[in-house]
């Protein structure tokens, strides 16, 4: 250091990583302005110098001279490298003499300070003014700098307790203020925390300097020479209705969020600034401002950091926060307190966590948990004026006797919660039962423990502190940890607790008479030692105060090394036995207060401030009018709590928040969760989505969730609920943490192998994120997938209870075989009843308006409800934009090329080559084995057919809408107003019957009840109400007869519809997948689809012939024209990144389709040589057609890919080859290659792809588990988990087309006789025989 008039070098400073040189700058006024401190940052590397103070300008930095050039200035400062040391030439601030002096301390040892004083009368005014403004200089206040520990100044200042007198007038020396007073008296205000405080263990004889306690304020109330540090509460209250002003929010929230942003690795301070500047408009505004999700984690870790009191702070960063912010009544924060209490609970490996609740606003409108602790046992005065149960909550337990709880009078009664949200009045809810845990307290060597029938909870939950953060105050953020065992021995032990020491002490036989013999302690050691005992024989987390006291002293040096310092509160810290046997009671701690913070409240009944005014005087109680200065009997307050409760509860109840979650293929869940969703509305606040538009963040924080989803694929989702499923499965097993062999595809956890299921619940049952969570779902499927009917449905009820979910209902079934609507109609019926009775709601509800709501919703048919309207001048919208709006995905454009027949011209069926162009477009990439999604056009004669049946007088050619009379709240009362529908695009009745409508589907028992009340015969109407209640005969009908629309309008030919019925009730038309069979290598920029054309007579065979919409429409469209589509990724069925390993191809007819993609691209590799140094696996082909000269399509191409080295072996297998046994693919596998398959599968890695329809690919699964027993020795259980095994790990892949006619066929006998003879509503089994022996007696 060197010193010139006014001015001074500092070299010490070293640039701190985090903090850089710990000041920050004025901001620039002009574009000359010097460059000036605003801000010298307590404990940072220039406070540390105790040479920099705010006001000084900065003439150079390290020899670089910047006195006017402030972009430089900033951009010098901000490249010094961290832990360099740097050196500033200041001059101090106008008006002041600043210069170096020579202090001797009390050591004798000298020291040199800076000191700045007036240098005239301005500047002794100027000092003067900062005082009384309160230490500012400037704009900034002039930090209360250390003096140094015991410095003492040599010649100029003497010094007597906290008074400096001195010569000289107003000095500030080396940051110690001295104010200015006209005796020439300086005062010095050193606070108790303004100098780092060293700490000394006597234990070890170490010491430590607190730095941080420089940082924070006192916190006691110690002075006069009284020490208080005993006192329980040694701050104040804030009053109630109190609320921070504006300015101190801001302080507060400045400093938090640029400590937040210096917490962070890579801390931005232009993404900081852009953050405060955001902070300081919402405070503008509102008053607070809304914490983002970091800060408030960062917050709510610090603020346990920073409790002085908890010796269990070495777990500080591992805090789970709960973020209900958003809750808004109290039965919401119920919902998530449970949620806290299962997912800490943890089965007993508890987990610290706290629930932050909305912060308060205006200090009217608090969200408040009453209890002190979630859990805690209820007290009753009995007649003789004992108390029953734990004394300390005597006057709790009161409170909520006059809310309308009624305990069951024993020991361990628990409370209920008592929670009151946004200022309202309290509400109280009973806990579960099952998601408390306790433990039943019992002695290792003592077997008489037992018979005191002690038990205790085992998470403690500390509920009624505020969490203050960044200038807010959480009113409601209860926190947990686990109990260090003292403190569950203080609440067995303490007097004024359970009190059981006199008993211990006589089962032990001790001397109780004496306290010289130490019974007492000795009790509660035994007492200790039974509770640690308890707590861990029932795998319950506890802790000892031995290794609490360790962990704490580690975590003192930690934060010392960390942070300069740990506030601690001593008294606190110590344990309540044993202390000096603990490491904590021979360290010195020093006790402060730094923010976050939790601080304590007033108990929430004495202070709440009652909405309602109780109608009886005797109600008057604590502070109606606001202004709680009267106090009022306990009792009074419990009774108008009673009163406002009974309203609120009224008033909840209604509001259950119900989210009915659902996925789809062909809108059959969506119409089904429609239905769910008009009957919940009777008595819940419900709402619907689809699964893949759903924040699954917002999962645990629902109350009941109920969903509808069909499965797909073989097992799988629908495509809109594929990630749903993925999302529900990593919140039990988060990426990266999967074991490389555990269940990777949502479908694995179905009921699809019972015991595999229950192994993978108990590994999976290990929390409880949705402990709050209730629920129901309805699965909709197909019995024809067999072991995989409903598997997806069943996956999310697993995954939904494993994850600690409550099923109000069992999983519903719904085979659209057999009585979907039936088995739907029974499932809801029972779910709206069990979710009603759950949540104690619906009492009002009439059940009739329910059943009515089960046959039509807000968009269902009646006439007069909707309208068609002719849109003037608005043109149809696009196709493409139409289809994407409707189907909610980009639908882009592709143009036919070619069509070419592969089946032989005498075949009595078509199989046909489609080629599209893509044109290039992005959205059609693909890689083999992916989907093109087609949206086709319905036949023009089955348009017309309808058009020619609608009422009278409407164009269908028109370009319409449709609108709806909807009842609308206005400032009149209700009103009902026609407001249009967006349910289709905008086009003309015709574009919407071709395009956007399904008219081929067998109509629903709704449409038909719909449709009869258009007829005008009277016989028709009652026949179509017949069909129109479901059950047997709609049933048939529709298997028998599978009428399309029109065929039905044929057949009710008194039937006219009004087009408004068509547009706002007809199912939307649905996309059809193919399994693209060209590799993007081989044919850049075309799609080719193999497809089966699809063509049937009904009626088994005699009654007229249906044709397929989309493969008629694709083998009949023409070259040029074009076809909506999109792809379709099947993540599953690619081929392995490896392509050394072997991989086995099974096919039967169409099912060829994919493979084909995988051998043009393997000729490709081969062709271009990118084979060449990894030679390529084995590829064989097993094909399986009717005759070899018939349908044995790609025949040729098949060849040529052998004679490329691409497919190493192909094999066809041929059912009605004439002279030849019958051979399906599995037999293939069976018969001539089982050896492969099995070295394949077990040896070397590789990979099978089955592709077809549902029977086939159900046959050649099991074909290859027989192989697996048969030749590799595995039994039947290990074989089926071994090819589970390989779906999860994704070796085994299947692309399944769905249902084959002749698999229907075989289903509809089956399906008669087990409909007739059991009457089983749904799940019909119809594996009865091997499939192809029903054919042969069906054909
Ligand atoms: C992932 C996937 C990939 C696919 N890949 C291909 C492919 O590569 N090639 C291919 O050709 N197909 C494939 N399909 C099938 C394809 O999507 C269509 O289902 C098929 O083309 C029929 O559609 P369509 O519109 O022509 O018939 P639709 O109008 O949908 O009629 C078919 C429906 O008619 C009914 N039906 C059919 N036969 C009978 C009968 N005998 N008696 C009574 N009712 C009957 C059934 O309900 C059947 O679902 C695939 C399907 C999926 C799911
Ligand atoms: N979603 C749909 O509705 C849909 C989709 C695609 C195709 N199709 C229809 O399906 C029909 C034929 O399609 P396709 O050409 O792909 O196949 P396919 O010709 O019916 O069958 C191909 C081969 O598979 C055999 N096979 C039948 N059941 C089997 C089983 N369980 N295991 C193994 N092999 C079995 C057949 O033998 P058999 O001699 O015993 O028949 C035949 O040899 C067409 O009429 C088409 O319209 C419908
Ligand atoms: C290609 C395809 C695959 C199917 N896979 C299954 C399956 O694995 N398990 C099942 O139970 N149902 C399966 N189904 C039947 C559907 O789940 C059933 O048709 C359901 O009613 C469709 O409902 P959604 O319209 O909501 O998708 C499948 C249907 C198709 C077309």
């Amino acid at each position: 250091m060197e010193c010139r008039q006014n001015i001074i070098v500092v070299k010490l400073v070293i640039k701190d990583p985090a903090d850089g040189l710990g000041i920050s700058l004025k901001p620039r006024a002009a574009e000359h302005e010097k460059v000036v401190i605003e801000e010298v940052i307590r404990g940072g590397p220039a406070d540390q110098t105790g040479m920099v103070q705010p006001g000084d300008t900065i003439l150079a930095v390290n020899g670089q001279d910047i006195e006017y050039q402030y972009q430089e200035a900033t951009k010098v400062i901000r490249d010094i490298e961290p832990g360099k040391p740097v050196e500033l030439v200041l001059r101090g601030p106008k008006w002041f003499h600043t210069y170096l002096e020579t202090v001797r301390l009390s050591t004798g040892e000298t020291k040199t300070v800076r000191v700045t004083r007036p240098n005239g009368p301005i500047g002794a005014l100027t000092l003067l003014i900062q005082r009384v403004r309160g230490n500012t200089f400037g704009r900034r206040a002039i930090p209360k700098h250390d003096i140094q520990g015991d410095i003492s100044l040599q010649k100029t200042f003497t010094r007597q307790n906290d008074v400096i007198r001195t010569a000289a007038n107003g000095i500030v020396a080396n940051g110690c203020q001295v104010a200015v007073s006209k005796a020439a008296t300086c005062m010095v205000v050193p606070t108790s925390t303004s100098r780092p405080v060293r700490l000394r263990n006597w234990l070890k004889e170490g010491t430590m300097h607190d730095t941080l306690s420089v940082k924070g304020n006192c916190v006691n109330p110690c002075n006069d020479g009284r020490c208080l540090g005993s006192l329980m509460r040694p701050r104040p209250f804030t009053a109630p209705g109190y609320f921070r002003p504006k300015e101190e929010v801001l302080e507060q929230a400045k400093k938090f969020i640029f400590e937040y942003f210096a917490s962070l690795k890579s801390s931005d301070a232009a993404e900081r600034d852009r953050r405060w500047r955001d902070v300081q408009i919402q405070v503008k505004e509102k008053g607070v401002y809304h914490l983002t999700i970091d800060e408030l984690v960062y917050g709510a870790k610090m603020a346990w950091r920073n409790s002085s009191r908890c010796i269990g702070r070495i777990q500080w960063s591992k805090l789970q926060v709960f973020d209900a912010r958003d809750v808004r009544t109290a039965r919401e924060m119920f919902a998530a307190i449970c949620r806290h209490i299962k997912w800490s609970t943890n089965g007993g490996n508890i987990r610290s966590a706290i629930t932050v609740f909305p912060p308060r606003t205006d200090g009217r409108h608090d969200y408040k948990v009453w209890n002190g602790q979630f859990l805690k046992y209820a007290a009753y005065q009995l007649p003789d004026g004992s108390i029953l149960g734990d004394p300390i909550n005597l006057e709790f337990t009161e409170v909520c006797q006059a809310l309308g709880w009624k305990g069951e009078g024993t020991l361990f009664d628990l409370l209920p919660m008592v929670l009151s949200a946004n200022g309202e009045d309290p509400e109280w809810f009973d806990l579960p039962r099952d998601i408390v845990m306790e433990v039943n307290i019992t002695h290792p060597k003592y077997d008489w423990f037992e018979e005191l029938d002690i038990k205790w909870y085992c998470l403690p939950v500390v509920s009624n502190m505020l969490f203050d953060c960044g200038g807010l105050e959480f009113s409601a953020a209860p926190f947990s940890g686990w109990y260090m065992g003292t403190e569950v021995g203080r609440d067995l032990c303490d007097e004024n607790r359970l009190n059981i020491t006199e008993t211990v002490g006589k089962r032990m036989g001790l001397d109780i008479a004496r306290n010289s013999s130490l019974w007492k302690d000795a009790v509660l050691v035994q007492v200790n030692i039974a509770i640690l005992h308890s707590f861990q024989s029932n795998n319950v987390t506890i802790i000892d105060h031995h290794t609490a006291s360790e962990n704490f002293i580690k975590h003192l040096k930690n934060e010392q090394r960390l942070r300069g310092g740990c506030p601690s509160d001593w008294v606190w810290i110590v344990p309540p036995m044993s202390a000096s046997l603990a490491e904590v009671f021979h360290q010195e701690m020093a006790n402060y207060h730094v923010r976050p913070s939790f601080e304590y409240q007033e108990d929430a009944w004495l202070v709440h401030l009652w909405r309602k005014k109780p109608k009886q005087s005797v109600l008057l109680n604590y502070a109606y009018d606001e202004n709680p200065k009267r106090k009022y009997r306990l009792k009074e307050v419990a009774l108008a709590v009673k009163f406002a409760a009974v309203l609120m509860k009224k008033a909840l109840n209604k509001r259950v928040k119900t989210t009915i979650l659902y996925a789809t293929e062909t809108g059959k869940s969506e119409s089904f969760a429609s239905s769910t969703l008009g009957i919940f509305k009777h008595a819940f606040d419900a709402k619907m989505m689809c699964m893949d538009e759903y924040d699954i963040t917002n999962l645990e924080k629902e109350e009941l969730v109920i969903v509808v989803t069909s499965t797909f694929g073989n097992g799988d989702p629908p495509d809109n609920g594929e990630e749903f499923g993925q999302a529900l499965l990593h919140m039990k097993h988060p990426p990266g943490k999967m074991k490389p062999d555990s269940v990777r595809r949502v479908s694995s956890i179905s009921r699809a192998s019972y015991r595999r299921q229950q192994k993978l619940l108990r590994q999976l049952r290990d929390g409880g994120a949705l402990g709050s969570v209730r629920y129901t779902v309805f699965a909709l499927g197909s019995s024809a997938y067999l072991e995989n009917y409903c598997a997806f449905g069943h996956a999310i009820d697993t995954l939904f209870e494993s994850l600690g979910a409550e099923r109000i209902q069992p999983v519903g079934e719904g085979d659209e075989l057999c009585r979907q609507e039936e088995s739907f109609r029974a499932w809801v019926k029972g779910a709206f009843k069990s979710a009603c009775e759950r949540f104690d709601v619906g009492h009002d509800v009439d059940m009739e308006d329910v059943k009515a709501a089960l046959l039509g919703n807000d968009f269902s048919w009646a006439p007069g409800k909707f309208r068609i309207v002719q849109t003037k001048g608005l043109p149809e919208t696009d196709i493409l934009e139409g289809l994407s709006k409707l189907h909610r995905r980009k639908v882009v454009c592709s143009t036919v090329i070619s069509k070419t027949q592969l089946q032989a011209p005498e075949s009595s069926r078509q199989t046909c080559l489609v080629q599209l162009e893509t044109h290039g477009a992005q959205e059609l990439k693909y890689v083999p084995g992916d989907h093109v999604a087609v949206f086709p056009a319905n036949e023009d004669r089955l348009v017309q057919a309808i058009l020619d049946r609608v009422e009278k007088g409407a164009n269908p050619d028109a370009v319409i809408q449709i609108e709806a009379l909807q009842e609308k709240k206005s400032g009149a009362g209700f009103i009902k107003t026609w407001t249009p529908q967006d349910r289709l695009p905008t086009c003309s009745l015709r574009t919407a019957l071709s395009r956007y409508l399904d008219v081929t589907t067998p109509p629903s028992p709704q449409l038909l009840l719909f449709l009869a009340m258009h007829a005008a015969s009277s016989r028709e109407r009652a026949e179509l109400e017949a069909l129109g209640k479901g059950g047997l005969r709609y049933e048939d009908w529709k298997f028998e007869a599978a009428p399309t629309l029109p065929e039905v309008l044929q057949h009710y030919p008194s039937l006219q519809v009004p087009p408004a019925l068509l547009l706002s009730q007809l199912p939307v038309l649905q996309q059809r997948y193919y399994s693209i069979s060209s590799s993007p290598h081989m044919y850049p920029g075309q799609i080719h689809a193999t497809v089966a054309v699809v063509k049937y007579r009904t009626r088994g065979g005699q009654g007229p012939e249906h044709s397929g919409v989309c493969s008629n429409w694709l083998n009949t469209i023409k070259t040029n024209e074009s076809v909506p589509c999109y792809i379709r990724t099947a993540k599953n069925f690619h081929l392995p990144e490896n392509s050394s390993l072997p991989v086995l191809m099974v096919g039967s007819g169409t099912g060829i389709a994919p493979l084909r993609s995988f051998w043009q691209q393997r000729q490709v590799d081969i062709k271009a040589g990118t084979t060449s140094r990894h030679p390529p696996g084995d590829m064989t082909l097993v094909f399986g057609c009717r005759q070899s000269r018939v349908d044995h399509i790609y025949k040729e191409e098949t060849a040529q890919a052998r004679r490329d080295g691409a497919l190493t072996d192909l094999y066809t297998a041929l059912s009605r080859e004439p002279g030849t046994n019958k051979t399906y693919v599995q037999d293939i596998l069976r018969e001539r290659i089982p050896g492969k398959v099995l070295d394949l599968v077990l040896k070397d890695g590789g990979h099978i792809y089955v592709c077809g329809d549902v029977t086939m690919a159900t046959d050649v699964g099991e074909t290859v588990q027989r192989i697996l027993r048969e030749h590799g020795g595995m039994s039947v259980a290990r074989a089926e988990d071994f090819i589970n095994n390989m779906k999860d790990s994704n070796r085994y892949h299947e692309d399944i087309f769905g249902v084959f006619p002749k698999t229907r066929e075989a289903q509809g006998a089956v399906r008669k006789g087990t409909l007739r003879t059991s009457g089983r509503t749904s799940g019909v089994q119809v594996r009865a025989a091997p499939f192809w022996q029903h054919y042969s007696c069906l054909s």
